[in-house]
Order: C-alpha cells, then sequence, then structure tokens
C-alpha cells in the first residue's frame, strides 16, 4: 500500500485571491526520503502543512482533493489524530523546542508525558531518539547549550520518540551553517534506513541530490515534476522554475558530459569526479 496518496488538492486560504496548491497529486512509498524543492512562494510550506493537517483544519480556506495517509484522509481526522502518525519539524529549532525544560533528556521526554504511555516504555522511546539522532552525549545538557545542528536534531528527536511513521521537514537547515546542515541531512537519513517516510522541504540543492530518492519540483502551487534527482535536475528549464541545479551538474551541463549511457547530468560530486575523470583536469 502506499504511504502518502495526494490526489488533485487544491487550498486557498481565506481571504487569498490564489490557490496555494493547485491540482497537486503524487503517491510516496514507505521509507522513501522525498526532497521538496521551488522557489520562494511556490507552496512548499503550504504542502507540508497539508500532510500534518494544519491545512485545512488551523489555516481553515478553500480545500479540494484529498491527502490520505495510510488510507486514511487527513480532512476527516483531528491534528492530534494525525500527529499520531505524521510529525512535523520547522525551520527554526527555537519555535519548536518548549524554552522551560533544564536538559535535553526532559525537553524529548515532554511530548511523551500526555500521551498515556508507561514510563519503561518512555523510557525506550527516548533512547532510542537520543541514539538515531546522535545527541545522546549531550542529554544531560541544557537545550540553550547546544550547536545550531545539535538544537535542530534534538527537535526531530523530540518528534521521533513519539514514534511518527512519517516525518515532514519545512527547512529545517535554513538556519544553520554546513557542518550542522550535514549533521541534520545524516540524520534525517538515518530515520528513513529505519523505515519512516521523510518529506523535506529545503533550497540546498547539492544536499538534496545527494540525499534524496526522489525530487517535487513544485512552482505556483503546481506539481512541475517528480523523479529521481538525476531526472528533476538535468531538466533545461529548470532556471525557469526558480531553481538552480547542483553545482556539479551545472559544471557537467556546461561541458556536456552526461552521466555514461544516459541522457542526464551527474548531480554529486561523486558522479561529476567520475564522469569528469577522464578528461585530464
Ligand atoms: N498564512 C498564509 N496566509 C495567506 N497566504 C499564505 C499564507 N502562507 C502562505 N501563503 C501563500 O501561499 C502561497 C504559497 O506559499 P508557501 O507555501 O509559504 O510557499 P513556500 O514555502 O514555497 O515559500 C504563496 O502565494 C503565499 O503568499
Ligand atoms: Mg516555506
Amino acid at each position: 500500500m502506499k504511504k502518502i496518496i495526494v490526489e488533485n488538492l487544491k487550498y486557498k486560504y481565506p481571504l487569498s485571491e490564489k490557490l496555494a496548491l493547485n491540482n497537486v497529486s503524487f503517491e510516496i512509498e514507505q521509507g522513501e526520503f522525498i526532497g521538496v524543492i521551488g522557489r520562494n512562494l511556490s507552496g512548499k510550506s503550504t504542502l507540508c502543512q497539508a500532510m500534518v493537517g494544519l491545512v485545512p483544519h488551523f489555516y481553515k480556506g478553500a480545500y479540494g482533493g484529498k491527502v490520505i495517509i495510510d488510507g486514511l484522509e487527513v480532512r476527516n481526522y483531528s491534528i492530534a489524530d494525525i500527529s499520531l502518525k505524521v510529525g512535523i519539524v520547522f525551520q527554526n529549532p527555537f519555535t519548536q523546542i518548549t524554552g522551560s525544560k533544564m536538559t535535553v533528556y526532559e525537553e524529548i521526554a515532554f511530548g511523551l508525558e500526555n500521551l498515556g504511555i508507561s514510563r519503561a516504555e518512555m523510557i525506550n522511546r527516548i533512547d532510542f531518539a537520543l541514539n538515531l539522532l546522535k545527541i545522546a552525549p549531550f542529554k544531560e545538557r541544557s537545550p540553550f547549550d547546544l550547536s545550531g545542528g545539535q538544537m535542530q536534531r534534538m527537535a526531530i528527536a523530540s518528534i521521533i520518540a513519539m514514534k511518527p511513521e512519517i516525518i515532514v521537514l519545512d527547512e529545517p537547515t535554513s538556519q544553520l551553517d554546513p557542518e550542522g546542515s550535514e549533521e541534520v541531512f545524516r540524520a534525517i537519513q538515518d530515520l528513513s534506513k529505519q523505515g519512516i517516510t521523510v518529506i523535506l522541504a529545503e533550497h540546498k540543492m547539492e544536499k538534496m541530490a545527494e540525499f534524496c530518492n526522489r525530487i517535487l519540483l513544485l512552482d505556483d502551487g503546481k506539481v512541475v515534476d517528480f523523479d529521481v534527482p538525476e531526472k528533476v535536475f538535468s531538466r533545461d528549464d529548470l532556471g525557469e522554475h526558480g531553481v538552480n541545479a547542483p553545482v556539479y551538474t551545472r559544471v557537467c551541463k556546461a561541458l556536456n558530459k552526461k552521466k555514461a549511457g544516459t541522457n542526464d547530468y551527474p548531480v554529486t560530486l561523486e558522479e561529476a569526479v567520475r564522469v569528469l575523470g577522464g578528461m585530464g583536469l
């Protein structure tokens, strides 16, 4: 069974004249790592919010079509119900954390306290999340005594402790330096290897190309493409949709060097080196 099915999704914010999402359709398998790209205001955040029911339950507005998670139609369930299956992480970890807990451990425990689960199960889940996000060494530290990458991983760990089957992340590395971004991307990749389905909106194309299984390209609320990174980033009209291909792809394009036996350009450093290696560069 498909993990996520989106069918002809249309959405308009209250008081807005234009559709923020315009007939969006796609399907995602369990455990896929999906990247959502597109220029500013193309609809990435709105799509993320539609995955967790904030659209239309919180934002209201005009809504048509369907978002189906594990066979359940999001429109018919409360945000609280959906949050048991789908977790969401926002841009800035400061907006996500409680700000009142003394340690990383307590911060991650917080979301579990109202779920009515046993103490043993809580401890299990917290340990699982701390280890998966590689923040166990900081568990006794204050949340405010972490680097940006560590704090974002703590925010993700609090969501993971809730055991969601799907995690949606809206520009989680936009406030982070390259090292922090790399830490977060690696952590998200580990989540998807555990079978968690990942939807990630980001602008860092080199990272998206390296980590995502498939890329959903949005423009003006519509799906332009949904395919593997080398297909999406090899498009000639990418610039017209306000997106730059990864730098490796742009170099190979300029030199007209495609991947052997394909019509696609390399999208990662490794692939570019393989293709350009014989050029004596
Ligand atoms: N809270 C809001 N109220 C009204 N319009 C909004 C709101 N958030 C986003 N929009 C509009 O929805 C469209 C898509 O925006 P958004 O989903 O934020 O795009 P992105 O995340 O790709 O920048 C834009 O036209 C934007 O102006
Ligand atoms: Mg956004």
